[in-house]
């Protein structure tokens, strides 16, 4: 039999995790519970796709996860990816900010192998239990000679997303997860991974991370928009210090009167102010019926508002110039 290289599967935490009292209670449970050792014994399928070495990166609920989980989570995964032997890294990870996760490693991690998070809506106790089918999915994505040159991939209920596009859309769901406006680049089923689409070129900002873990990266936040959102949450943010604000606007990144001049406001004191959209799905464009707008605003195209965030803090660590910040945007 031809030699396998071995698999890294990292724990973080989350429902995949979780365990309850009562098995039939999904929602009473605690989250993080099992190591990732234990999720692995859950499914006997992994035994022909071994070798896999496991390691316990955290036990945390994603809500939870800091930037300085984020670098740890990198600087973990880009060490075993440069190990010769190793062919891919599986991560389990809470389903509230995977994707926010999952976006990181892919600006951040500089590689061709395979790297999929996974996560289960229902706790590992409960009868129905998603995690086992899901993680053994994510390690049959990981062992497939396609996934190579996809960047980082997420596996959920059957379906694989790319980290660019999923976003989990429903609260409850166990099929929680869409790619937005796009498709998910391909399925697995009984254990086949069909891709839907050639491997194309990878959305990401390719960011290099430093070699010294940083315990956090600048401050930046979400204002979330609605009928006339006052001036409030973005003066406080101004006045607390943040580097960058997010809009997310209700449309196509309009903004209120209000709003308009506290955000120019935060933006002639050096904050960075990135429009986006809360609706989903859809672009938000630099050119506004406002010109000076697409001079003092970043515009997030197609990134939804966490990601973003995300993109944004990583930016913010390079440059401060809005069109420097803007050209980085637009290669994603
Ligand atoms: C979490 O994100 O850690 C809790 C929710 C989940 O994993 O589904």
């Amino acid at each position: 039999m031809k030699h396998m290289g071995r698999l890294i599967l990292l724990g973080t935490g989350g429902t995949i995790a979780g365990v309850a009292a009562q098995a039939d209670d999904t929602e009473g449970y605690t989250p993080a519970a099992l190591n990732v050792e234990q999720l692995l014994a859950a499914v006997p399928q992994a035994q022909t796709l071994q070798p896999i070495e496991t390691e316990q990166l955290f036990q945390i609920g994603s809500e939870d996860m800091t930037p300085a989980h984020w670098c740890t989570l990198a600087q973990s995964t880009q060490h075993w990816l440069e190990q010769e032997e190793v062919a891919g890294v599986v991560i389990t990870h809470g389903t509230d900010t995977l994707e926010e996760s999952a976006w990181f490693l892919q600006c951040v991690l500089q590689t061709v192998k395979p790297v999929v998070l996974v996560g289960a809506m229902l706790p590992a106790t409960a009868p129905d239990a998603d995690g086992p089918a899901n993680l053994s999915d994510a390690l049959h994505v990981a062992r497939c000679p396609q996934t190579h040159g996809r960047g980082v991939l997420v596996v959920m209920q059957g379906q694989i997303f790319s980290a660019r596009d999923i976003t989990k859309r429903f609260a409850g769901r166990i099929d929680a997860f869409t790619a937005g406006a796009s498709e998910p680049l391909g399925q697995i089923k009984d254990n086949q991974v069909v891709f839907a689409v050639p491997a194309r070129e990878l959305h990401g900002a390719q960011f290099t991370l430093p070699s010294t873990l940083p315990s956090t990266l600048p401050t930046v936040e979400i204002v979330y928009g609605y009928a006339t959102t006052s001036r409030v949450a973005v003066d406080a943010l101004v006045q607390s210090g943040v580097r960058g604000i997010i809009y997310a606007a209700p449309g196509s990144g309009t903004l209120s009167i209000t709003l308009r001049a506290a955000l120019r406001d935060a933006a002639q004191r050096g904050v960075v102010v990135v429009r986006s959209s809360r609706t989903g799905a859809g672009r938000v464009r630099a050119h506004t019926h406002d010109a000076d707008d697409a001079r003092l605003f970043v515009s997030a195209n197609t990134l939804n508002p966490q990601k973003a965030r995300v993109l944004l803090m990583l930016a913010l660590t390079q440059t401060h110039a809005v069109t420097e910040v803007q050209a980085l945007f637009d290669r994603c």
